[in-house]
């Protein structure tokens, strides 16, 4: 079922902005059709009166910014009520999830098979409540938006040349719809659209919220008048619905003030949240550039916990070894790209050691959990020696259904080699707590569970069930 995004309707969207005192700072968004008068929001004895944000097509978008305290984590917009959970001084638990999406026909599936285990997080929250959910990339799947334009048709095999602005901006308009179109999709079936009303949203974009391997690409594409048409528009849209901001919110929100970088870092009472932005500034030689690599070195680690979102695996096999062999086999090079977008490709090797040396320096402080998607997969990994020990927490997709048994097995083998990128600091590749294989390929999720100020992490399977809680310490 498609939703039709000419006359859509969407919201309330709740976005984590932050704590003053021990207030919660959040934004909600809306989508109406444009004449459509938008309702006060309700927040204790406040009333808020919402901020358009911008048009797109026939919609319009709106922002409320409000406050929400420990004793009343309730606001009212129409005629419904949304509790949040707001008493974050003991026990709490954070949702993970990425891969929100397939590639190809995800507008057109069946809603209820897609959503899932977005029913199956609702369910959890409804027994023991989220404060946050953290989305580490691929929250669309924007990859057919480039479809049906004459620009952008052949799209990443062919980038055409603009003629003109004119061309060049119909191409914008045309993108800006299909990415927004994609957003209302992922964003209104019923399941996601109960969570995302009631608990705050935190997220951080990777290649398909823009399109397959951005950054990755040859730069005759990348930086073709097409390619940053193409980024241009991801951008905007990545900032509207994922940010609920506009290009103006970018020095409150993001670390980078001239928004080349869209790195972020939030705090809740005992714990920080740290999330380097791999895609803005990404080539085939960079992971991260000038700007990127200032934020994350400005990051400050938790003193209790930090959790860094690393949209691509930062802990894994040594995949230099495969991508050498892969060169070597002329029909296997179109999978270079995939491998280009991982840390461990040899053309990343010195950015991938100066990371992990900067999530040593943060281990220091406190103890550090990576939390990662973007394989489709389950699995998890540590870096040691144990008494500095990372954890790596994988969890992908939520909606992206996962490739075959016989790929995630081949993976898993190849695992089995290890790496010390950093020396003294060897990466291993474990199963997932009661699973015999090293990667789980079943639809997933996370939690992460402070109890008695330890935490723990959940994977919610979809075949298997949720495993045992393992302790990260
Ligand atoms: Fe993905």
């Amino acid at each position: 079922m498609t939703v039709e995004f000419e006359a859509a309707r969407l919201g309330p969207i709740l976005y984590y902005r932050g704590l003053k005192g021990d207030a919660l700072q959040v934004a909600a968004m809306v989508l109406l059709p444009i004449g459509e008068e938008p309702d006060l929001l309700e927040a204790g004895d406040a009333q808020h009166a919402p901020k358009l944000l911008r048009e797109i097509g026939r919609n319009a978008i709106w922002r409320y910014d409000f406050t929400l305290t420990q004793s009343n984590g309730t606001y009212h917009l129409g005629d419904q009520s949304y509790s949040v959970q707001t008493d974050l001084t003991g026990d709490m638990r954070i949702a993970f999830a990425s891969c929100n999406g397939e590639e190809e026909g995800d507008l057109d599936r069946d809603q209820e098979e897609r959503n899932l285990m977005w029913a199956h997080m609702c369910d959890a929250h409804r027994r023991a409540p989220f404060a946050l959910l953290l989305q580490g990339g691929d929250q669309i799947y924007a990859d057919e938006a480039t479809q049906g334009h004459p620009l952008s048709e052949a799209w990443p095999d062919k980038a055409d040349r603009p003629r003109n602005a004119e061309e060049l901006e119909d191409l914008a308009d045309h993108l800006r719809q299909r990415f927004a179109e994609r957003y209302v999709q992922a964003l209104f079936g019923e399941a996601p659209r109960w969570i995302m009303a009631r608990v705050p949203t935190l997220a951080i974009w990777d290649d398909h919220d823009i399109c397959d391997g951005w950054g990755s690409l040859y730069r005759s594409k990348t930086y073709s008048e097409v390619g940053q048409c193409l980024y241009r528009v991801a951008r905007e849209m990545y900032l509207l619905f994922q940010h609920a901001a506009v290009e103006a919110d970018i020095p409150d929100l993001f670390l980078d003030k001239t928004g080349t970088s869209l790195s972020w870092q939030r705090a809740l009472p005992g714990v920080t949240l740290l999330a380097p932005d791999l895609r803005a500034e990404r080539g085939r030689r960079q992971v991260m550039g000038a700007y990127g690599w200032s934020a994350t070195e400005a990051m400050e680690p938790g003193t209790e916990h930090t959790f860094l979102i690393s949209s691509v695996p930062l802990l894994g096999p040594r995949l230099s070894l495969v991508e050498g062999l892969m060169m070597m086999i002329p029909t296997m090079q179109k999978y270079e790209d995939d491998l280009r977008d991982q840390w461990q490709s040899r053309a990343h090797r010195d950015e991938w050691v100066r990371m992990l040396k900067q999530v040593l320096k943060w281990r220091e402080t406190a103890p550090v959990t990576v939390l990662s998607g973007e394989i489709h997969l389950a699995t998890r990994a540590e870096m040691g020696p144990d008494e500095m020990r990372v954890h790596q927490l994988v969890a992908s997709g939520i909606a992206h259904r996962a490739p075959p048994q016989g790929y995630a097995r081949s993976l898993g083998t190849l695992a089995g080699l290890g790496d010390a990128p950093v020396s003294g600091h060897p990466i291993r590749i474990h199963p997932l707590p009661g699973q015999k294989h090293r990667y789980t390929a079943e639809r997933n999720y996370l939690e992460l569970r402070r109890t008695g100020g330890t935490w723990h992490a959940v994977w919610h399977l979809e075949d298997s069930g949720d495993t045992e809680p393992m302790a990260l310490e």
